[in-house]
């Protein structure tokens, strides 16, 4: 499924249970000590989701380890992403010549819990989702909002070690499975803060990615798809 929403270039591997073998090195295992076996067998499949993208980028397979804040220490010259929630599991990567950030996120396909839009989203976000809500009414837009947010937050923090709130991005979500989130922390941003995404509903799931080019030859923009699985 994700790979509908990643552009060119950007390496991905998923899986919607736990039930193929997820060796982890010792380390990782060592980071899942103590933790509930719900949390033990989903970190070992995004574990094994990763590094069967490093094996498509030639790459051998090593530990992939938290870095400062929880982000997982891809191997040097890479970029890369890892997600998982009830019935999913995703690793993505590519070379950090040719992109410089990637995000994603999955979320189950309902509504988000009650009250929790109006923590994380502005006035003019609110308004916003309202219409698209009027639109398209099928669509779990406060779920995509969410899952959107975390994608950019994902591909920012690499970059750049600052934490942001929900409440520190404005995000806007078009019908044709695009968004765009602008991020807006406290001290200067040290790199772009526009970040372009793309997004998918399933009846189950809700997938979004967020992947900036990097220093690589140009490539075409990716065209947008609506969302077939979204608004039938
Ligand atoms: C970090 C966070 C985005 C993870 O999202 P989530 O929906 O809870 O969980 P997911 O399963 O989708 O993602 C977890 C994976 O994200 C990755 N991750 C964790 N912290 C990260 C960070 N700071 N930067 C990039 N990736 C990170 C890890 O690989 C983690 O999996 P692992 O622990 O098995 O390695 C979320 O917990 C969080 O802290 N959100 C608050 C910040 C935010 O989203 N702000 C939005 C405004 S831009």
């Amino acid at each position: 499924m994700i790979e509908e929403i990643l552009p060119p270039g950007v390496t991905s591997s998923e899986a919607f249970d736990d039930a193929a073998p997820a060796p982890l090195f010792p380390a990782e295992a060592a980071l899942m000590e103590g933790r509930r076996e719900r949390r033990r067998r989903q970190f070992a499949t995004a574990r094994a989701c990763a590094r069967r993208c490093l094996a498509d980028l030639g790459r051998p397979p090593v530990p992939l380890l938290p870095g400062p804040g929880g982000a997982p220490k891809w191997p040097s010259g890479l970029v890369g992403s890892i997600t998982h929630c009830e019935g999913y599991r995703a690793a993505v990567a590519a070379p950090a010549s040719a992109v410089a950030a990637l995000g994603i996120d999955a979320e189950p396909a309902g509504p988000l819990p009650r009250g929790v839009l109006a923590l994380i989203a502005s006035e003019a976000e609110l308004a916003r989702l309202a219409s698209l809500t009027a639109a398209h009414p099928a669509v779990p837009w406060d779920r995509i909002f969410f899952s959107a947010k975390e994608a950019a937050y994902k591909a920012w923090y690499p970059a750049t070690g600052i934490w942001l709130g929900f409440r520190d991005a404005d995000l806007s979500l078009s019908p044709a499975g695009t968004f765009t989130a602008t991020l807006r922390p406290a001290v200067p941003p040290p790199v772009d803060p526009e970040y372009e995404g793309r997004w998918l509903a399933g009846p189950d799931l809700v997938l979004t990615a967020v992947a900036r080019e990097g220093g690589g030859p140009p490539r075409a923009p990716v065209p947008a798809t609506i969302s077939a699985a979204a608004l039938s």
